[in-house]
């Protein structure tokens, strides 16, 4: 598998972490929000924790969406209290075996018994314990952290790292970095918007997707394999991996076949490069369209209620009751529009997030865009190929 390392994106977010950028509100927390499959999660992995760590930073990195059974404030103190467990397990073991309950780090009393066992309420001083521990800055890395907010605990954790922030960091010296990335920009928006935000006051930062160096690089590898290609068109190519959405696994998946000693491609394959990102767009669309279609009209009209109003929408107002009355021929009652709901959430895979404060929005921004387009378009709603739905 190809990767290309983005290593000077890495530094300097590095640099902006660790409030060496004096433009950068990152010390107080560096959000970042790009697009499904474009590659943030081994960003993070493969480019910014190893800066960080070279930087001796200590670096914790959790993924709530790794295990969607599990509730996300436990996933965050769990992965917090793995790394206590290795910094101090060694001390912790000397105690236990000296007869002593507890440890005392940097004034932090921990009870050796419980160490890895963090829970929400003690998430703030098993950060502080962690820093004081290993000497050394601690950055937390939490990937799809909008779900944080689908469970009170969750909601819970989020509150303590922003004490730990507020009780760690002063200006000149930051101690705990917090680093958390979506896919979607709302619901990360829903971590500092509003004055009772666990983050109030920072910004979402787009993440920027790879482009043209990525390009350059990908066009010198197949001189170098395939000299008789020379030169790369690198627009085409650039197009080419624009109307893929950025995503370098599609992109890649392509490329090979194009270059295949197997293709059937004749003439450049950059243009069949594009040819294929069309065809990639096409069936992405229709996906959705036949995804969309195959929901029962109540369905339908929930999520595109969703889709219309974004963060503005309530589910069982007067005004979204009447919306569904209209696009169903039927009278819906509230909890008609409640089950509707439900069966978007538990349709596989899931169109809708909630939130723990009950807000909700469509799971995929990508179906927001093709709904943008649509509307603007004229060709919403999408025909439904089946009209005998009956819905009880
Ligand atoms: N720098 C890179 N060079 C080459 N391929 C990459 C690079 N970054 C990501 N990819 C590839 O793109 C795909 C998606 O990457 P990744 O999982 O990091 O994206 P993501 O944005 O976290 O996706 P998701 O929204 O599903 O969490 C993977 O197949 C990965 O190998
Ligand atoms: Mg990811």
């Amino acid at each position: 598998m190809l990767y290309y390392p983005r290593t000077p994106l890495a530094s300097s977010l590095a640099d902006a972490l660790q409030g060496k950028d004096v433009f950068s509100d990152a010390p107080n927390g560096l959000f970042l929000a790009a697009p499904r499959r474009t590659g943030k999660s081994t960003f993070l992995q493969a480019d910014l924790m190893p800066e960080l760590q070279r930087r001796q930073v200590v670096v914790v990195y959790v993924d709530l969406w790794a295990d969607q059974k599990r509730d996300p404030g436990s996933l965050i103190a769990e992965a917090v209290g793995q790394a206590l467990l290795k910094q101090l397990g060694v001390v912790a073991k000397t105690a236990k075996l000296a007869g002593l309950d507890s440890i005392s780090v940097g004034g932090i009393k921990i009870d050796t018994s419980k160490i890895g066992k963090v829970d929400g309420s003690t998430l703030t001083d098993a950060l502080r314990a962690l820093s004081e521990a290993s000497k050394a800055p601690v950055a937390l890395v939490i990937d799809e952290a909008q779900h944080a907010l689908t469970s009170e605990a969750g909601e819970t954790a989020m509150a303590a790292l922003k004490s730990a922030r507020d009780q760690l960091n002063r200006p000149g010296e930051v101690r705990l970095m917090l680093v958390m990335s979506g896919s979607d920009r709302d619901k990360l928006l829903r971590l500092v918007n509003t004055n009772a935000a666990p983050f109030y006051g920072s910004q979402i930062h787009r993440m920027p997707e790879l482009g043209a160096d990525f390009i350059a690089h990908i066009a010198q590898l197949i001189v170098r394999q395939r000299a008789d290609l020379a030169p790369v068109n690198e627009a085409t190519l650039s197009e080419a991996f624009t109307r893929f959405g950025q995503r370098p696994q599609f992109f890649m998946e392509a490329l090979g076949q194009v270059l295949s000693p197997l293709a059937t491609n004749t003439g450049r394959f950059e243009d069949a490069m594009l040819d294929k990102a069309l065809q990639k767009q096409d069936a992405d669309e229709s996906q959705m369209e036949s995804d969309f279609t195959a929901l029962r009209p109540l369905e339908q009209a929930v999520l595109w209620r969703m889709l219309e109003l974004g963060q503005r929408f309530r589910p069982y107002d007067a005004d979204a009751l009447q919306f569904y009355n209209e696009k169903t021929g039927e009278k819906v009652t509230v909890a008609k529009a409640q089950k509707a709901l439900e069966g978007l959430r538990a349709h596989q895979p899931s169109l809708i997030w909630k939130s723990a404060r009950s807000e909700y929005a469509v799971e995929d921004a990508a179906m927001l865009r093709w709904y943008t387009q649509r509307a603007a378009a004229g060709s919403w709603p999408p025909a439904s190929p089946q009209l005998d739905w009956v819905d009880e």
